[in-house]
């Protein structure tokens, strides 16, 4: 299967239509994804990127239909992670010497996955490649997400190659977006965006600005992942610049694991709490035991502050709760309130733990967080609804 793009541009990649995880449990693919690469066939013929490793036969025999591959002349590795170069050692196997450009840290992370000597050119940022009339111009992005990351510029097209940036996990036939259902498109992308980018928005931010610098005209952006932006493609560029700037909606998550109830009972009555003093604020619970994760983050990301609630369980917290503890972390959210309850039995160090540990995630945690012994009674209820009042009051 392949898809015109445009003019001498096809999709030449992988509809994953059953991926469900990807990163190994890493990250929740609801909607499949693809693995996007484009074949542009000008007086030179390049190929960019490739598709993952067990989808690498399908995806050289189809090439084969697309293009004699001795006819490529240059592959484009603009980014070495394994969803886009796994399909490289079935690929160069019969094109051994042709060359594959990509950055120097590309060609390392390569070398490291493959081990393979191949004919390696390594690019700058500025550097160019002819392919006769049109030429391709490379910009180095590392960290947007590996250090390795880079986008090509297909000039006289305009076509920016952006690989995983602006992308995200969505399997579509319709390959453009503006025939996928909005919504649903938008979701995909701030979720990929909070998962991933996340702990890079400083450099997201001036990298895009260093792009937008050059002044390349841009008619579509071809991302490795899901869909093509072809309509009002600066719309993507807008969003991660918003996104990128320490966003959040005017939203609390309350985030909660529960073993006997108490403490989702404690939840409910702050979000009352909550909403009693603010009914413009969106309130949102969440039993971290029962929902997707990185939906989760997705709306932690949101929020202008979260409220985090664990039973106590062997002097410590519930490990779901522990779980997204780790990962908030390693994602660096800026700019958001943080408070911490929980319902506890004798010993009740959840609260305190909560507390330290959301600070040490860059939260700005509260003083004070709020423990009810056993079951919330009358007074355990009203204690919860004035947490919730005086948290929303300290925002
Ligand atoms: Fe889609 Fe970073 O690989």
């Amino acid at each position: 299967m392949s898809m015109a793009v445009k003019n001498n541009i096809r999709w030449v990649g992988k509809i994953d239509w059953e991926l469900r995880k990807f990163h190994g449990d890493e990250y929740s693919t609801h909607k499949g994804s693809s693995y996007n690469s484009y074949l542009i066939k000008e007086e030179k013929v390049a190929l960019i990127d490739t598709v993952w490793g067990p989808f690498a036969k399908e995806y050289v025999e189809n090439l084969k239909k697309e293009i004699d591959l001795d006819q490529i002349d240059y592959v484009i590795a603009c980014h070495s992670e394994n969803d886009h170069s796994g399909a490289l050692p079935e690929l160069m196997r019969h094109i051994p010497d042709v060359p594959i450009y990509c950055t120097k840290n590309g060609a390392k992370i390569l070398k490291g996955l493959y081990h393979r000597d191949w004919n390696f050119q390594l690019v700058k940022t500025g550097d160019k490649l002819s392919l006769g009339t049109k030429e391709l111009i490379f910009v180095e992005a590392p960290m947007l997400h590996w250090p390795d990351s880079m986008f090509t510029y297909l000039t006289g097209d305009e076509v920016l190659f952006s690989n995983d940036a602006f992308g995200q996990h969505l399997a579509s036939e319709f390959m453009f977006n503006d025939r996928v259902d909005q919504a649903e498109l938008y979701q995909e992308c701030i979720k990929y965006y909070a998962n991933i980018l996340t702990p890079f928005s400083p450099m997201v931010i001036r990298k895009i600005k260093e792009v937008l610098s050059f002044n390349l005209p841009l008619d579509m952006i071809c991302t490795s992942h899901g869909i093509i932006w072809r309509d009002n493609p600066a719309q993507i560029i807008e969003k991660y610049l918003e996104w990128a700037d320490n966003y959040q909606e005017n939203q609390i998550s309350i985030l909660y694991d529960t073993m006997w109830d108490s403490t989702r009972v404690m939840a409910e009555e702050i979000a009352a709490g909550i909403r009693e003093t603010d009914d413009q604020v969106t309130v949102k619970l969440h039993n971290l035991a029962k929902t997707d994760k990185n939906d989760v983050i997705t709306e932690v990301f949101k929020s202008k502050a979260i409220l985090l609630g664990s039973s106590t369980i062997n002097n410590g917290i519930l490990v779901s709760v522990a779980a997204l503890l780790e990962e908030m972390k390693g994602l660096k959210f800026k700019n958001k309130k943080a408070g911490a309850f929980g319902s506890y039995g004798w010993s009740g160090e959840a609260v305190k733990l909560l507390l330290a540990k959301l600070a040490d995630a860059g939260f700005e945690a509260m003083d004070e967080g709020l423990r009810v012994i056993w079951a919330p009674d009358e007074e355990g209820a009203r204690s919860c609804r004035e947490y919730g009042k005086t948290f929303v009051g300290s925002l």
